[in-house]
């Protein structure tokens, strides 16, 4: 029978990969810590409806990548393809946003059906962050810096490229598309069917069409900035201004639009040339109109979320993950006779018990002693125990050493085995 493989575009994470996970998830964690945010959790899977009112029906998202499907009850269900919908949905449910402010930050799985390449996945992981209550743009600044405090300490600041731009205010979004689509009008003629179909539903996604002779006709199109209000300009300005004074470069990119529609005002993407196609590692901006469109009191909001494996490859490939000590063993513990296994068990306990640190591994499974030895070089413990005894002689000594090759057995008094261990291991 053929063997099962795991779908395509989702990643099994092996134990050799995992320290790199798991240094990249304290690091992130670390940094959410020292700016006060705290962590929420929510479901992966929740109504197709919640996805469809908050990141728009009209994008790439919702119309061709989620995994929807009807559940057992008849209900509509998606796996989130994103956190913020998930986010803003249970901190409403659960009265954290009226009129309070938050800060918080998830982590997980995330589910997009997309062609898979290299840094993009069906299943992946986002960290990310969204504040709740902070209209100015102070948050957007505290935000963008709280990314870049991340890649200070991943050593990726020198990598990273910061392009910042202001779609403007939800009004402002809602003349420029009624000008836009008047623009698209008149030339439908000359328009491919995607941006003909976009230009009913949702005339801003025509602008990222990939059609080079849409995009020349583009150019004479109403422009975004033109449209943007006197408050709009002044926020992206006082940003601009916060992040010079706190030296976080930025370049201005206007094409800059988001895949999703719920943004406003600042929007934000950090890029490195450093992963080909998919350069994109951080994305956000403010959200000030989401709450209430999906029935709760108007909240401001802003967030941002990182993609978690194109951080990995790219600290990866640049070799910027410190070598890891988590998967060392200290003690490889050899237990040659059956009826010892009791007794190693127990050793094996206590000394856990002793020394809290300790990464003891004591073999099961039997087998002869030769073999163990090998098992306990392969491991890289430092230190091997041997317990060892004749049928029906009661365990009083157990042998010690280190696995270094100078290193000659030593017999202990079972009853001292840890003190022995702790001097070999200077550890007490
Ligand atoms: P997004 O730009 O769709 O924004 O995704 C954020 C990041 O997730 C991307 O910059 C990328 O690093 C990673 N990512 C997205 N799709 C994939 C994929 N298929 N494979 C691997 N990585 C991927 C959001 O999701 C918004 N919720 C961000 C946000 C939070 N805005 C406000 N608050």
């Amino acid at each position: 029978m053929a063997k099962l493989q795991a779908i395509r575009g989702m990643n099994d994470i092996l134990p050799d990969q995992t320290p790199n996970w798991q240094y990249l998830e304290k690091c992130f964690q670390e940094v959410v810590h020292r700016y006060g945010y705290r962590e929420i959790r929510f479901p992966v899977l929740e109504q197709t409806q919640l996805f469809k009112r908050s990141i728009g029906e009209v994008t790439d998202i919702v119309e061709k990548e989620m995994y929807s499907f009807d559940d057992r009850n008849g209900d509509n269900l998606s796996l989130r393809p994103e956190g913020t919908a998930g986010c803003v949905r249970a901190a409403d449910q659960h009265g954290l946003l009226f009129n309070q402010q938050q800060r918080l930050w998830y982590q997980g799985p995330m589910f997009r059906h997309e062609r898979p390449q290299k840094g993009r996945y069906r299943q992946f992981q986002q960290f990310g962050v969204e504040a709740f209550g902070m209209a100015g743009p102070d948050i957007d600044a505290e935000i963008i810096q709280l990314s870049a405090s991340l890649w200070n300490d991943l050593q990726l600041s020198d990598y990273l490229t910061l392009e910042i731009n202001n779609i403007g205010a939800a009004e402002d979004r809602k003349r420029y598309a009624a000008a836009l689509t008047a623009f698209l009008f008149s030339h439908a003629d000359e328009l491919d069917d995607d941006a003909r179909n976009r230009m009913h539903s949702n005339p801003m996604r025509v602008l990222d069409s990939k059609n080079p002779d849409v995009q020349v006709l583009l150019k004479n199109a109403p422009a975004l900035l033109d449209y943007v209000s006197e408050d709009s300009t002044e926020h992206y300005s006082t940003l601009k201004a916060l992040l010079e004074q706190v030296g976080i470069s930025f370049i201005e990119n206007p094409r800059l639009v988001r895949g999703l529609d719920y943004y406003n005002n600042c929007v934000f993407e950090w890029t490195t040339d450093s992963l080909g196609a998919q350069g994109t590692v951080c994305g956000g901006g403010r959200y000030d109109g989401l709450v209430e469109q999906l029935g709760g009191k108007p909240t401001v909001a802003a967030g941002f979320a990182m993609g978690v494996e194109r951080l990995v490859l790219m600290l990866d490939s640049l070799g910027k993950i410190p070598p890891s000590t988590a998967q060392v063993i200290d003690v490889y513990m050899l237990v040659v006779g059956k009826e010892l296994t009791a007794a190693s068990q127990l050793l094996a306990k206590q000394l856990r018990e002793r020394f809290p640190a300790l990464r003891l591994v004591a073999h099961c499974g039997g087998g002869k002693y030769n073999n163990q030895l090998k098992r306990a070089y392969n491991s890289g413990a430092e230190v091997a125990i041997v317990l060892e005894s004749e049928p029906g002689e009661v365990l009083e000594t157990v042998k010690i050493r280190r696995l270094d090759d100078s290193a000659e057995f030593v017999s202990v008094e079972l009853a001292k085995t840890a003190d022995k261990l702790g001097e070999i291991l200077s550890i007490s």
